[in-house]
Formats: C-alpha cells, sequence, structure tokens
C-alpha cells in the first residue's frame, strides 16, 4: 500500500487503523484471477449491458475516459462506438490479457484512441495518462456488493479525473428488504458423532451469516425496501465503512432479510433485487434469528456483514 492510498482514507473520511491496513493488504494479493470464472454470465446479462450502454451513451460523447477492470473489453469497446475521445482502461487479471488483446486488435484494427494497462488501478500513476479525464467509469460489482473492493477502487481511481469530471454510474444504494420466504432450507449444523456434541460451534456458526437465494425459494409477503447505506461517488468524502439498523417487523412472518444492490446513474437505474428487471448478481439473506428486534448491517471497505441485537 503506498502512500497516497493512506492519504486516500484519511481524505475520504475513512479510517486508518491497523486493522484497515491490514485488510489492505490482503485485498492487494487476493482475488485478482477470479473474473474469468463469472464472466460469461456477467456477459450475458442484458439488463446490465443495456444501463452501461445506456449510461455510456449519455456520459462519453467527446469525453476521455478512465475504465476501471476492462473484463471482457465490452465497456470500452461501447465508450469507442459512442464516441469517446480517449479510452484508458485497466485490468488485473493476466488471464484476460491475451483475449483483450485479440478482440481490440480485430476490432479497432489501428484506433489509437484506446489504450488497456495491464495492471492494477491501484499501479496506475499519473504518468500513464496526457491529462486527467473527463468521465471515470466502473463496473466492480460482485454479488456481494462490497467484495469486489470497487469503494477503494473507484476512490484511488478519482485521483486521475479532472475537478469537472464524474464517476459513473455515481450512485450505489445498498437495499434491504424483510420478506417471508418459502423454501427456506434449515441452516446445517454440525451432528453428534460418538457421544460427541457440538454446541458452542453449532451456536458460533449459526450466527448471521449469508446466504444466496435459490431457484426453489419463493417470496410469500414483503415488508418495505430500505437504502441502508447510499454511497454517492461524486462526492469528495465518501466514507470507507459505515452501520446501519434495521428493526425487524414483530407482526408480518418475515423470516429473511434480503440484501441487494441498485445503481442510478440520473433516471437510469439497475436494481439486483427481486423487484428488479433480471441479472446475473444473485440476491444475498440473511435467515432473521427469532430473539432479535434489530438487524445492524455494517460494511468497511471489501467486508459486509450483518449482527442482530435484541
Ligand atoms: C465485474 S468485471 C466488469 C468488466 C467490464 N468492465 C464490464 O463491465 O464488462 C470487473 C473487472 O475488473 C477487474 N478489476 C477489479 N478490480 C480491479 C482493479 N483494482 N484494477 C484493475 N482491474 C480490476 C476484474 O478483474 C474484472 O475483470
Amino acid at each position: 500500500m503506498n502512500d497516497f492510498t493512506l492519504e486516500l482514507i484519511k481524505r475520504s473520511g475513512g479510517v486508518t487503523s491497523p486493522d484497515v491496513q491490514k485488510l489492505l493488504l490482503a485485498r492487494s494479493k487476493k482475488s485478482k484471477l477470479v473474473s474469468h470464472q463469472y464472466i460469461v454470465r456477467m456477459m450475458n446479462d442484458l439488463a446490465r449491458n443495456d444501463f452501461y450502454r445506456d449510461i455510456i451513451k449519455k456520459h462519453v460523447p467527446n469525453k476521455s475516459i478512465l475504465e476501471v477492470g476492462a473484463g471482457a473489453g465490452l465497456l470500452s469497446l461501447l465508450a469507442l462506438k459512442y464516441g469517446a475521445r480517449l479510452v484508458n482502461t485497466c485490468e488485473h487479471n493476466e488471464l484476460l490479457y491475451e483475449p483483450l488483446d485479440g478482440l481490440f486488435a480485430r476490432t479497432l484494427s489501428n484506433d489509437q484512441r484506446l489504450v488497456l494497462h495491464k495492471k492494477s488501478v491501484f499501479d496506475l500513476k499519473k504518468s500513464n495518462f496526457r491529462t486527467k479525464v473527463d468521465v471515470l467509469l466502473h463496473e466492480l460489482f460482485a454479488d456481494d456488493v462490497f467484495s469486489e473492493d470497487f469503494l477503494l477502487s473507484v476512490l484511488f481511481a478519482k485521483q486521475f479525473l479532472k475537478d469537472t469530471g464524474r464517476v459513473v454510474p455515481g450512485i450505489v444504494n445498498v437495499i434491504a428488504r424483510p420478506v417471508f420466504a418459502e423454501g427456506l432450507k434449515r441452516e446445517p449444523t454440525i451432528k453428534p458423532y460418538d457421544g460427541f456434541k457440538f454446541n458452542e460451534l453449532n451456536e458460533t456458526i449459526s450466527r448471521p451469516r449469508k446466504y444466496f437465494w435459490s431457484k426453489n425459494m419463493k417470496i410469500k409477503s414483503s415488508e418495505d425496501a430500505k437504502v441502508i447505506f447510499s454511497l454517492d461517488l461524486n462526492k469528495s468524502k465518501i466514507p470507507l465503512e459505515g452501520q446501519c439498523g434495521l428493526r425487524l417487523p414483530r407482526k408480518s412472518r418475515a423470516n429473511v432479510v434480503l440484501v441487494y444492490f441498485e445503481l442510478k446513474d440520473g433516471q437510469n437505474r439497475l436494481c439486483t433485487g427481486p423487484d428488479g428487471q433480471s441479472t446475473h448478481w444473485q440476491t444475498t439473506f440473511y435467515v432473521i434469528d427469532e430473539k432479535s428486534e434489530y438487524i445492524r448491517f455494517h460494511y468497511k471497505l471489501n467486508s459486509f456483514w450483518a449482527t442482530f441485537d435484541s
């Protein structure tokens, strides 16, 4: 982690404690080579692609762009197609470099408007750019919204953005919604074996755990959805950690709390929850602990978790 990252964390209103520094170091080593595993699902997600195409059309004409995370190359190609003056893109998964080179050579021949940086955004330097860019484009979202580290990647990349520039999409909302779901499987616990019971461990692992929505689950009734975190990436101060509580409904039969996210840019919206279009992102959920009155959500950099309070 370099001095800039630390400075950035301070300026974003975030935290600089030793545990955050450890997290950042762990982050820079982990998950660089995973994106090719989900890329097919992601690329065939028309709701996602249409949302990005619409906002790209709106923001890129005659603008210089920095895209964080080239992936399969789609967003950079769309930016060029819809009139970007110059596109810088970067990618840290080296398994994608050969396909990206092939795609760009075949599709763009000698178009000089695209520069692919084969490195992490965290390794980009001011000298990699002629001037600062007008638009910072990003799609760094996993099912669990913070876990692909969109927050720090975007904050870091903002140093290459003009003061008058825009982060696109600008708003990331995390949404929670208690629902009664049919088809919920009981949590697996460790069964007794040869006279030994694993009560303590069973108690520990049954604390709020995240699950992924499965095909055989159906929503039977629902409370209102609530935005638990709203991050405006165009603001100058963006907190790197947050906490938000949700009172659990007593009267309704809600047995889980769904957690999903939406991306917003002006009138354009992409929602990954069950009330939105169908996307490749999975909805996560937390099983409601019957003794509790509140569920509390927390995020810190690339981690998101829930706790229950009585
Ligand atoms: C969710 S995919 C999106 C790909 C492409 N932008 C699209 O929307 O079609 C995110 C891509 O960004 C890359 N990535 C994530 N964090 C990055 C970082 N800090 N620096 C460079 N690439 C990154 C991942 O390896 C992955 O290929």
